[in-house]
């Protein structure tokens, strides 16, 4: 191999060995830049005779160009694999299933609430809502429960700055939407009954399977000139049945003590097919509103008479669905919560 081949197999190695356009170039310049080996072989020409120099011109420029021909294949090469590279970084696999955005659902208790609404509905109750912070006089006071009154160590609660605490039942609704109907129809000597349900949060210091520091209720009152018992007996009995979707179920008041009502009554409802079959389950409390918080609604309890109801949705959700931890409704776990889309 004479000194030119040598040369050729040099510049060939050193443009083999540049990964990169950049070090490519600075391989060039090894040979073909100004101060290049084979610059520097063209410029020693110059020290030749005319007819040396014509051979030995001629040898140079067929390397120059062998030398010029492997620099443009490897500049080839080296755009080749950058492309390569980036379709493969940039690879997109069409075949790949999209990706979609979950549809939402209803939370299992928000179902109910809304079933509860519209039955009620259809039987002309009103939906009334009202805060959750409420203060002592709606919360106790005025539903006949003063400060020292026993029935309120059942109502253990969170208490708020300022003399505020979460509500512990709805039933200071009745006492806000009662007073809001009187003063609306004030003057006017015909008042349209009161009818009205208030669902919505309630809070109070309790926790296991059946007790949630934050449950729902949903109250309802029926104020009127003659409305009794007999009409809050038929009130459920019709609302259960819409609710559980079935005509095979009984109804049963049982004695019970509320300071805002006088009588009350505890509501069982029994099934008389299905898994619960026979067993009397609580799901209201109720009775007669108290003359003392008829008097706080701003009407006279000679004249208007009428029953209140509170019952509580999450446990209807729970017999209706038959679940049997109350805690599921609010972990949050997807794969329960999911099951009722
Ligand atoms: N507020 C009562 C409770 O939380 C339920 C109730 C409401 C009872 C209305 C009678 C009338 O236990």
């Amino acid at each position: 191999m004479n000194d030119l081949d040598s040369l050729v197999a040099a510049a060939h190695d050193a443009f083999a060995a540049a990964s990169t356009p950049a070090e490519l170039e600075n391989a060039k310049a090894r040979f073909l830049g100004k101060t290049g080996r084979v610059t520097e072989l063209l410029k020693s020409l110059a020290a030749l005779g005319a007819d040396d120099k014509r051979a030995r011109g001629a040898e140079i420029n067929a390397i120059k160009q062998r030398i010029e021909a492997a620099l443009q294949a490897r500049r080839q090469a080296l755009a080749d694999a950058e492309l390569e590279a980036q379709l493969h970084a940039e690879a997109l696999d069409v075949t790949l299933p999209g990706r979609r955005r979950g549809s939402g659902g209803l939370h299992p208790v928000s179902r109910t609430m809304e079933r509860i609404e519209a039955i009620f509905g259809s039987m002309g109750f009103d939906v009334a809502e009202g805060p959750e912070i409420e203060n002592d006089w709606f919360n106790f006071t005025a539903l006949n429960t003063p400060e020292d009154h026993p029935a309120r160590s059942m109502h253990d609660t969170f208490y708020v700055e300022g003399g505020y605490l979460l509500r512990t039942h709805t039933s200071p609704m009745q006492v806000r939407h009662a007073v809001q109907h009187v003063k609306r129809h004030a003057g006017t000597d015909t008042m349209p009954e009161i009818r009205v349900i208030a669902p919505g949060r309630t809070y109070r210091v309790d926790s296991d399977a059946t007790h949630s520091p934050m449950f729902h209720q949903c109250e309802g009152l029926w104020i009127g000139e003659n409305v009794s018992f007999k009409d809050l007996k038929a009130v459920f009995a019709d609302f259960f049945r819409h609710f559980f979707e079935t005509d095979d179920l009984a109804i049963r008041f049982r004695p019970s003590f509320f300071p805002f009502t006088e009588p009350s009554a505890e509501v069982d409802i029994a099934f008389s097919s299905g898994p619960l079959k026979g067993r009397w389950l609580e799901v209201a409390g109720s009775g007669q509103v108290h003359p003392n918080v008829v008097r706080n609604f701003g009407l006279d309890p000679e004249r208007h008479i009428g029953f209140a109801f509170g019952m509580g949705p999450d446990r209807l959700t729970m017999l209706r669905y038959g679940v049997n931890d109350l805690r599921l409704f609010f972990d949050n776990d997807l794969r329960f919560l999911s099951q009722f889309q």
